[in-house]
């Protein structure tokens, strides 16, 4: 799908101006500091968020709805940026009006959402991209780097675990029916980075979800997804508000080597940098059963921006889409399947084919 149609500057409004993470405003200056975007307008449902940035960007638009903000203003680009249970809706309303659509992460709660934003953008002839910057984390393009140059030779094993032994937060994040479910805070970008990495299809999840402390919330305390993928790899990724233990961010294993990373500095600055300089450093080893090296390899920079400069080149030069629609779909498939199988006690295959051609 290119576009490539659109005349620059492309005119972009970002719905949702939150304060837990700040984060629509952090899409709002990504977008401005992409050559060929404009950052024009902000739709929040609350009068405090639009207050804030209209202090805070003085000459936006700012709108109270998203139905409102698609009659009146003039834009091209709508980046969702609200709860996770908004995300289908608010897409699919922006793309029937005609706009194109960055959402960020969690995609949307369900595979049956994501094929209905899907069909939203092909039958409007619309983008619809999925925020998954965080692939431009620089100890990930390290790593990247360095499993792809075949330094650690080919890759079986993969353990991603994030989290600790902690109450969750009292916010939309932590109610199954609006942000999904403890997976769906940090696991998108665990799952998108272990996808990017092996770069095969799964052909089987395993989920092992847990809920044994914090009954006062009505999602798991551990989740957890075994994936196997077509060439024997297996990827071993958990998030926890009950591990009093933990273990480093990455441990991935190679026929010739291995990989240890923590992440500590890898994505410094996030809501706040364009770009960031390298902050840390992984441990690599390489070995051919006599030999042992080890290394301290270094982060590459973070490169946040790539993302949006992606954007813009597939909507004003015709270049690909970041990460497309059917691409984020494959992250919340594995949640399905995860808890899915959490309750069959069952491995269960993930929902690749659109409901509708199955
Ligand atoms: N990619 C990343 O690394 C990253 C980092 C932080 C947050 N996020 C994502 O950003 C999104 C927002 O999270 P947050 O932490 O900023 O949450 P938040 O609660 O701070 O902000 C959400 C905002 O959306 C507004 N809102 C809710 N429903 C709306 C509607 N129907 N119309 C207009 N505005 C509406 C709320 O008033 C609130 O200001 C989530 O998808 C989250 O996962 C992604």
């Amino acid at each position: 799908m290119g576009h490539g149609a659109i005349e620059a500057p492309v005119r972009c409004a970002v719905v949702g101006y939150g304060a837990a993470h700040v984060f629509g405003r952090a899409h709002g200056r990504w977008i401005d500091a992409t050559p060929g975007l404009e950052w024009v307008a902000v739709c929040d449902r609350d009068q405090e968020r639009l207050e804030a940035a209209r202090e805070e960007f003085p000459g936006l638009e700012t709108y109270e709805s998203v139905t409102e903000m698609l009659a009146h203003a003039d834009i091209d680009m709508v980046s969702v940026v609200t709860p996770h249970f908004t995300h289908a809706p608010i897409s699919i309303e922006c793309m029937e009006a005609g706009k194109h659509v960055v959402v960020d992460k969690a995609m949307c709660l369900s595979v049956a959402e994501a094929d209905a934003m899907i069909e939203a953008g092909r039958r409007n002839g619309v983008m619809l991209a999925v925020f998954h910057a965080r692939r431009h984390d620089g100890n990930f393009r390290a790593i990247r780097q360095a499993v792809q140059s075949g330094e650690i030779g080919e890759v079986f094993h993969i353990e991603l675990s994030a989290g600790g032994f902690r109450r969750p937060r009292d916010w939309w994040y932590s109610k199954k029916a609006l942000g999904g479910g403890a997976f769906y805070y940090w696991g998108p970008h665990a799952i998108d980075w272990v996808l990017d990495l092996v770069g095969e299809r799964v052909v089987g999840v395993n989920g092992f979800y847990h809920k044994l402390v914090w009954h006062e919330f009505d999602q798991a305390d551990q989740t957890r997804a075994i994936m196997r993928f077509e060439n024997g790899c297996v990827a071993d990724v958990s998030f926890s508000h009950v591990a009093a233990v933990g273990k480093p961010l990455w441990r991935i294993l190679g026929t010739k080597g291995g990989i240890l990373d923590t992440g500590a500095g890898g994505n410094q600055g996030y809501q706040e940098e364009i770009t960031a300089p390298p902050g840390g450093s992984f441990q690599m080893v390489q070995t051919d059963g006599e030999e042992r090296v080890e290394t301290d390899v270094p982060y590459l920079e973070s490169r946040w921006l790539d993302y949006y400069i992606g954007v813009a080149d597939h909507l004003l030069e015709g270049g690909p889409v970041p990460v497309t629609g059917e691409d984020g779909r494959r992250t919340i498939a594995v949640f399905e399947a995860a808890e899915r199988s959490s309750q069959s006690g069952q491995t269960e295959r993930v929902a690749y084919e659109m409901e509708a051609g199955s």
